[in-house]
């Protein structure tokens, strides 16, 4: 193949600037590796004065980012703009439309809409890629969908928000509570514009929806994900898991079960020891398990704009290789809709709570853990602060329903003050 492959970008922040970097910068490269020669030809964003720190001479301008699919000199649309409404999806099917390929790093349209995306692409003969929309340069969509093509896949798990991660780490690190370091992420430009998206857990989630829709050949169904963000994790949660072996981070877990499809984001106790468990700051892990390969690791950048911009170029020198694979690697036509399955796979939990200082208040615990079928595995107790002391009991496997219906009972009960906080330990 020798004809030129030219792009329409929408979208000119961190990722569309990082992108027309790469292509300023391994022109040749690029073309010695496709045999073509790819060039951005229109872009868009919504303020066209501003400074972006790097020149567009020579690239046209369209103020409406759908515009640049309807162009004749536009072969290929890259969506690096955000948002699941909107000017993205508008765009992203106008460039369907036109019968045009779309490249984008949007995990939010893809969870939200990703199906329907879908099958509108293969019905018009384009493809979507999407390799930066999870864990940034890590190249997990193509380890799932090509890669392990071989495998049943088990289980997918990973820690896929860096400013999460970050906040958990720093905050053992340094001995500061999660406030502080929350403002310091906003400080250091590490939150989205709606820090909720964060540290609600809700940008990871999207995310996980994506991979379990590759994983177990079902629809994506970001709504089926259980999401639970990090804004109830303390200091003191971090230091008593410490002490117990274990790190906390904001875990996402896909794996389908006897009950259904179970996907769930949520703070997790992992082994300190353990890949998951030794990850630092910033940085992604995307642990998949495959019947035939066993488990494998991927860790690396999961944002900024090099590492994404290194994925969004690796979907356009596939698709200028003449790589055609369908959106969630088969045709959206055979995903299953997955029945959601809640927390349906048993696991030991990590338990933190209040006991009043009564006698015989350890023991009505423990009665109320055992009358819902809940055994203890491990139990501390630490000093007593006037009235109440902390207690931590790390139970064997049991269901999340089970663990609920004794944190209510304890509700009922005169021994426990406050509300638990109940953490689920995952084997990794
Ligand atoms: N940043 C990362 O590290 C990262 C990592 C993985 C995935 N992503 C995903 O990549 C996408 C882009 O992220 P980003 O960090 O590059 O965002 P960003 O820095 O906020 O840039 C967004 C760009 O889109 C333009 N834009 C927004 N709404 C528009 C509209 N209605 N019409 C035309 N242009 C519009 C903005 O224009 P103006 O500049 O004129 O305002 C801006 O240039 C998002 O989906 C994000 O989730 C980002």
């Amino acid at each position: 193949m020798t004809t030129e492959l030219r792009l329409g970008i929408a979208g000119l922040g961190t990722v569309g600037m990082g992108v027309l970097r790469i292509l300023r910068e391994q022109a040749g490269l690029i073309e010695s590796r496709t045999g073509r020669r790819i060039t951005a030809r229109a872009v868009s964003a919504r303020n066209r004065d501003k400074d972006r720190g790097a020149p567009l001479d020579g690239l046209a301008w369209e103020d409406d980012p759908a515009a640049l699919a309807a162009r004749d000199d536009v072969d290929l649309v890259i969506e690096v703009m955000g948002g699941h409404e909107g000017a993205a999806r508008d765009t992203v099917l106008a460039a369907i439309a036109a019968g045009k390929d779309v490249v984008t790093a949007n995990k939010a349209l893809l969870a939200h809409h990703g199906h329907a995306l879908a099958l509108a692409a293969e019905n018009a003969g384009c493809v979507i890629r999407y390799e930066a929309a999870v864990a940034g340069g890590i190249p997990v969509i193509k380890a799932l969908t090509e890669g392990l093509a071989a495998n049943r896949i088990t289980r997918v798990m990973g820690v896929m928000n860096g400013t999460c991660n970050y906040i958990l780490t720093r905050m053992e690190a340094t001995g500061q509570g999660y406030n502080a370091l929350f403002d310091e992420c906003e400080r250091l430009g590490y939150l989205e514009a709606d820090p909720n998206l964060d540290v609600g857990g809700i940008d990871a989630a999207h995310k996980l929806s994506i991979l379990s829709a590759i994983a177990f050949g079902t629809r994506v169904d970001f709504d089926a994900v259980e999401t639970e963000g990090i804004t109830a994790i303390t200091l003191e949660d971090i230091r008593r898991a410490g002490d117990m072996g274990y790190r906390i981070k904001l875990l996402g877990v896909a794996q389908m079960t006897g009950r259904g499809l179970e996907q769930r984001m949520s703070p997790c106790l992992v082994p300190a020891h353990s890949p998951l468990g030794q990850l630092e700051g910033g940085t992604n892990m995307v642990v998949i398990e495959g019947d035939a390969v066993g488990q494998i690791v991927l860790q690396g950048p999961g944002a900024g704009a090099g590492p994404t911009a290194s994925a969004v170029m690796a979907d356009v020198i596939d698709i200028a290789r003449g790589i055609r694979l369908p959106t969630f690697g088969q045709p959206a036509t055979t995903l299953r809709e997955a029945r959601p399955a809640r927390a349906a796979v048993a696991a030991p939990y990590y338990l933190r709570l209040m006991l009043l200082d009564k006698p015989g208040a350890l023991a009505k615990v423990a009665r109320i853990l055992g009358d819902e079928g809940v055994s203890i595995d491990r139990m501390r107790q630490y000093g007593h602060d006037n009235t109440a002391a902390p207690v931590l009991i790390v139970t064997h496997k049991t269901t999340r329903t089970a663990l609920d219906a004794a944190i209510a009972a304890f509700g009922n009960s005169d021994v426990v003050s406050g509300t638990p906080v109940a953490l689920r330990i995952e084997a990794v």
